[in-house]
């Protein structure tokens, strides 16, 4: 069985849908990451998935006005978080902020997803390998130092290009798998040794999903947009269920 992750970003707009959503999409394998607000609508809904955040806050708990700990995600039954996803990077999340956050989340004992990805400008210099490099020194800086005692968490990469989300251009299933292979081999040289996943996420849909699921390298899919539709989550999830 292969990863998908259903990120919903900024949807739906009420309770009521995201309970719709959550009950039509529900499946084993599947991860669910609504907004906040509606984390525990979700929940309630399903039977088979687990939960997601798209973010988590560094610290415990304190006076922290707007922020969500990685405690309070795992009091409601939270597994997952999406980590320095490109969107938040846009609108100012730094990687020293990436780094707070991968180490919280396995402290308490959540699953981080770290997003990584080359813009457009930058994988058309050839920069993608040298980007998807420094974002994950830096992303794993906390996790890989001798201050933070290796615990049984581990965590996921996911390599997002950021050109290919939300695009309908998705990478090609050999450019993807190779970056994949990229990310494995500097996540070694930081000297971590237990297994990671790393998923690729991109305008994965249901008509595409199998070509990236196919690469033995890919464990699974960060799906946007397509999974706001069930009938699409529904079918990528049964694919990645063959594997
Ligand atoms: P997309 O988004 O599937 O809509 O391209 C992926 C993501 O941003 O995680």
């Amino acid at each position: 069985m292969k990863l998908i992750i259903a990120n919903w970003k900024m949807n739906p707009e009420t309770p009521q849908e995201a309970r719709a959503l959550a009950k039509a999409s529900d499946a084993k394998g599947l991860v669910i990451a609504p907004p906040f607000l509606f984390l525990e609508d979700a929940a309630g809904a399903v039977t088979h998935a687990q939960l997601g955040s798209q973010d988590v806050f560094w610290e415990d708990y304190g006076a922290y006005t707007g922020e969500i700990s990685a405690k309070e995600l795992v009091s409601i039954g939270v597994r997952y978080a999406i980590v320095g996803h490109s969107e938040r990077r846009r609108i100012g999340e730094t990687d020293a902020m990436v780094a707070k956050k991968m180490v919280s989340a396995m402290r308490a004992g959540i699953t981080p997803i770290l997003c990584v990805g080359e813009s457009r400008e930058e994988h058309d210099a050839g920069r993608a390998q040298e980007v998807v490099r420094r974002e994950l020194e830096l992303g794993l800086s906390l996790v890989v130092a001798p201050s933070y005692a290796h615990s049984q968490m581990s965590f996921v990469v996911a390599y997002e290009p950021i050109w290919a989300i939300g695009s309908g251009t998705p990478d090609t299933p050999e450019s993807s798998a190779n970056m994949v292979l990229y990310i494995r081999k500097v996540v070694q040289d930081l000297g971590i040794d237990y297994p990671i996943r790393v998923i690729y996420g991109g305008s994965v849909n249901a008509g595409n999903a199998k070509s990236f699921l196919d690469k033995p390298e890919i464990d699974g899919a960060l799906v946007g947009g397509a999974s706001l539709k069930p009938e699409e989550i529904k079918k990528i999830v049964a694919i990645a269920s063959t594997y």
